[in-house]
């Protein structure tokens, strides 16, 4: 199969490219396209068959469900029911946006779309390629990220084609993702609302509309703690290089990461540094493939850059890749979750 790529405008995507694939997400195809967040895997949530490719095509275990995009929050009656006034807050604030709802499903909806769950996870994207998408396609739209399963999710239509080239009908190119990391997932189902997956909206953010959220660290993988979000589990935005975060304090974190670069390279082993540019500018000595998450203090950049940061050092064929955390705080619990959960070793170091 080829994979056509339809480049748009993302400001003001062309009205017939747009018709194209989303005559070609009703006839049952799979449709890759931008959102504000990173590149979904577009396919009919109405469509069994059309769901099940999703599934074939990332190499996505059955057992993890797929977040459903509407145009607009007030279809949300057509795929969830039993929505609170908490509901209708979070929904009036944050959406469009970042921001994906666990609600009771609407018993109709296909079932391998929520994995057998009796619940539906679900957004309304901001970004105007999707928007324009969706409601063209005239269906709720599923969509999990566009990137092999385990991989680091897709922010360039570049990095849907390394991992899915091949094995779906359309890309649409509209330029890179605007915040870098998914959206924010929420359980509303259970007595207290329960964060499932930190993500591009904060916590903090949240937390203005929904002051009682419990925001715990998700179980991580494979622990006691019952996992809540059945994606959790398992191994997640794994770069193919063995990748390390580093926790502590910054001197000590950049002590540890000397040493343990020319002990790597002293094996015979090519190291890749992922850090904010004011750490790179103390590791100028180090003879290392870098990629520059631009400023500490500024998340928006890390978030907007991890992604492609991990894809472009694997690219330039590093054994491994040394980064270090950013904290819990405002887009940093994000940050940290994905390498947390990519990472095949996190070191504390004091
Ligand atoms: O920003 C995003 O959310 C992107 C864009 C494309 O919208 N989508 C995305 O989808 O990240 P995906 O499939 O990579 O992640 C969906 C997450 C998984 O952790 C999944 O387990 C969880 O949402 N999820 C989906 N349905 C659920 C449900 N009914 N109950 C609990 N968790 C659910
Ligand atoms: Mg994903």
């Amino acid at each position: 199969m080829e994979t056509h790529v339809l480049r748009v405008d993302p400001g003001e995507p062309d009205r017939r490219l747009i018709a194209l694939a989303a005559q070609a997400l009703r006839s049952g195809q799979l449709v890759a396209f931008p959102t504000e967040t990173v590149y979904g895997l577009g396919a009919n949530a109405l469509d069994p068959e059309a769901i099940e490719r999703i599934f074939e095509v990332k190499g996505r275990p059955a057992t993890n469900p797929v977040i459903v995009h509407l145009a607009q929050a007030k279809q949300l009656g057509q795929v969830a029911v039993g929505f609170d006034a908490s509901v209708q807050a979070l929904v009036s604030r944050f959406w469009p946006g970042p921001l994906t709802l666990v609600l009771p499903k609407q018993p109709q909806l296909p079932s391998n779309l929520t994995a057998g769950l009796d619940t539906i996870a679900v957004r309304v994207p901001e970004h105007r390629v999707a928007q324009a998408l969706i409601h063209a396609a005239g269906v709720p739209i599923g969509a999990p990220s566009a990137n092999r399963s385990t991989r680091p999710s897709a922010t360039k239509a570049e990095h849907v084609l390394d991992d899915l080239a091949g094995r779906i009908e359309y890309v649409i190119d509209g330029g890179p993702a605007i915040l870098g990391l998914e959206s924010t997932v929420i359980d509303m189902t259970t007595p207290k609302p329960r964060l499932l997956r930190p993500g591009a909206l904060p916590l903090e953010r949240l937390r203005s509309v929904l002051p009682q959220l419990q925001g715990t660290w998700p179980a991580a993988p494979g622990s006691e703690d019952a996992a809540p979000s059945p994606g959790l589990q398992g191994k997640h935005y794994a770069p193919q290089a063995k990748l390390i975060l580093l926790e502590g304090p910054r001197h000590a974190v950049l002590n540890y990461l000397r040493e343990r670069f020319h002990q790597e390279q002293a094996e015979g082993r090519r190291v890749g540094l992922l850090l904010c540019s004011d750490d790179l500018a103390d590791l100028t000595e180090l003879a290392a493939d870098r990629f520059d998450l631009g400023q500490r203090g500024k998340l928006g950049m890390a978030a907007v850059s991890l992604f492609d940061g991990l894809r472009q050092l694997d690219s330039l064929g590093v054994d491994l890749i040394l980064t270090r955390s950013f904290g819990e705080n405002d887009l940093g619990f994000a940050i940290t979750d994905r390498l947390r959960r990519g990472a095949s070793d996190v070191i504390r170091v004091e």
